[in-house]
Parts: C-alpha cells; sequence; structure tokens
C-alpha cells in the first residue's frame, strides 16, 4: 500500500505535549487512557502504537509488573521520553522508532493486548484497515486491543461543540507536526473489516471522547456505559510525581531505543498488506 502523505514529526512536541494536554482536557485524556488497565494486568506481551510520551506505557509498566512491550513510534524525541517516563521499569520496554503504517511486527507468539491512545486519529481510515489485517497476524482470540479516541457524538453538542473543537485540533497539530490527516478516521469500520469485535466502551465529556475494548474473539453482550468515574485526585497526583520526576531526572535512561529503520518523513510504502479473511462485517456493536 502507497501512502498519500509523510509520517508527521511530533519531535518538537515531546516536553510540551502533557502541559498542552493538562492546559486544554485537563485529566480526561489521561481517565480515557487507563479506562480498561485492569484487563491488561495479566498480559505478558503488550504492543504500544504511538504512545507519544509514554504515560500510559509507565502506568501500565507499574501496574503489570510482569508485562513487556513494544512501543512503536515515528518520533525519536517521544521515544526518549517514554523510555524516561518509564524509569525503573524501562528494561521491559523495548522501542522501535518506525512509521506504524510500515512497520511488520515480528512473528512469534501473539500479543496480549494492542494499545493505541489518540493515536488512530494520524491515520486515514484505509490506512487502519491495513494496519488492523497486519495485527491480525499477531493476535489471538484472547488478545485484547485497547483503542482511546475522539469522537464526535450525535446532536447540538456533536455539531456545535464536538466537530468545531476536533477540526481546529487537526488545524493546531497539522501546522505543528505536518500531520496531513484532517478529520476523524472511522477506525470502528476499519477494525470490524479487519475481524474486530467491539466488546466494551465508555465515553466522557459528553460523547467527545470513547475509550473502547476490542478483541477477534466472540462478541460480549455490548454493556455501552457512561461514565464519570474520573477519579482526578489521583490524577492530580501522579501528574505533580511526574514533573517533579522530570526535574529531578534529567539525564536520558540508559536503556537505549532501538531503531527498526531510518524514518525519513516522506510517504512510506508498506512492505507488504496482508489481508486477512475476516469473519463478516459487524455493524451492530455501537
Ligand atoms: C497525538 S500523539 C498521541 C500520543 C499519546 N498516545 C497520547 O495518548 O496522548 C500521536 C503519537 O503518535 C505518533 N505517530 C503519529 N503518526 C505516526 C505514524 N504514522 N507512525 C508511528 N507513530 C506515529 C506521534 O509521534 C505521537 O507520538
Amino acid at each position: 500500500m502507497n501512502f498519500s502523505h509523510g509520517t508527521p514529526n511530533f519531535d518538537r512536541l515531546a516536553k510540551l505535549y502533557r502541559w498542552m494536554e493538562w492546559t486544554s482536557f485537563g485529566p480526561w485524556l489521561g481517565w480515557c487512557r487507563c479506562a480498561y488497565l485492569d484487563d491488561l494486568l495479566a498480559c505478558r506481551r503488550v504492543l504500544v502504537l504511538g504512545d507519544g510520551d509514554g504515560r500510559f506505557t509507565s502506568r501500565l509498566l507499574a501496574a503489570n509488573p510482569i508485562v513487556r512491550i513494544d512501543a512503536v513510534d515515528a518520533s525519536a524525541a517521544m521515544l526518549r521520553a517514554l523510555v524516561r517516563q518509564a524509569g525503573p521499569h524501562a528494561d521491559r520496554v523495548r522501542t522501535h522508532r518506525a512509521d506504524a503504517r510500515c512497520w511488520q511486527p515480528a512473528p512469534g507468539s501473539p500479543y496480549d493486548a494492542i494499545c493505541t491512545h489518540f493515536f488512530l486519529d494520524c491515520l486515514t481510515t484505509r490506512e487502519i484497515q491495513s494496519l488492523a489485517a497486519t495485527l491480525r497476524q499477531v493476535v489471538s482470540p484472547a488478545t485484547v486491543w485497547i483503542v482511546s479516541e475522539f469522537s464526535i457524538p450525535d446532536g447540538r453538542f456533536g455539531s456545535l461543540v464536538a466537530r468545531p473543537l476536533v477540526s481546529a485540533l487537526y488545524r493546531a497539530f497539522g501546522g505543528l507536526t505536518g500531520l496531513a490527516v484532517r478529520r476523524l478516521p472511522d477506525h470502528r469500520a476499519a477494525l470490524r473489516e479487519a475481524g474486530f469485535l467491539l466488546q466494551k466502551r465508555r465515553t466522557g465529556l459528553a460523547g467527545l471522547l470513547t475509550s473502547e475494548l476490542w478483541s477477534t474473539g466472540p462478541e460480549a453482550p455490548f454493556p455501552s456505559s457512561k461514565t464519570s468515574a474520573i477519579a482526578p485526585a489521583n490524577y492530580v497526583t501522579n501528574m505533580l510525581k511526574s514533573f517533579l520526576k522530570e526535574l529531578v531526572d534529567s539525564s536520558p535512561n540508559p536503556a537505549s531505543l532501538s531503531e527498526d529503520e531510518s524514518l525519513s518523513h516522506a510517504p512510506c510504502k508498506r512492505r507488504t498488506a496482508p489481508r486477512q479473511p475476516g469473519p463478516r462485517l459487524q455493524t451492530g456493536a455501537d
């Protein structure tokens, strides 16, 4: 598959990213990333795509002492921040600097979980379809795929608030990183097309945020649950802790980045575009 646009470059946002997020969305994106953390406590192998500065990765490493994580990101600065953020657990992280659209997972035992938080919105629907088809090679029926994303709910809030807000975010990130995508992809259609089934979903901020758990296993009854169960106090404590840690710990972590390929910010070509026979195109779960 040829990609019409190059890889965005998030390097210069690596240091600012968390503060930009905190001043715009407060604790909500953090809540979204961790909405299904409890479902990952027994995982041994997890693939995290586009985790940026690694706040989710570090939470998972701290919560699950046996997990080993493959972290894929196009930005070297983000991966350095991720390794730093992992602190004493960094030896359980293997980084891959690569455009996820071209990255090929090493064949072997399947991942127990795949996590993409506010990453699929950097891709088009077709690119997500292709990525999901590739990842079918490294999942088992027990693998879960956790997705956090922005979403535009139906109704006045969607058209008057969510849509203009998401457009403004795309314009800002487009200017800062060269991201060419300008509208939210239909990640649900793409994942279904590749044979994944939506199992659980939570929403926040009146539907602007969604956190979802997918798998290729049999579909569970869909418990669509609106939730406001966020713990701002914990989140603020974690933010303060990591701020202090960053002040104290300015030297890079000894764990090194393994680079899969030298990454230019030119459009990339996927080496293979496998297409697994997805069980069916699902429309029912949401
Ligand atoms: C919007 S940030 C999201 C960061 C983090 N996951 C979060 O929850 O805030 C997107 C991240 O994905 C990475 N990224 C964007 N497009 C990519 C691509 N095609 N391949 C690999 N990484 C990419 C960026 O470098 C950045 O770290």
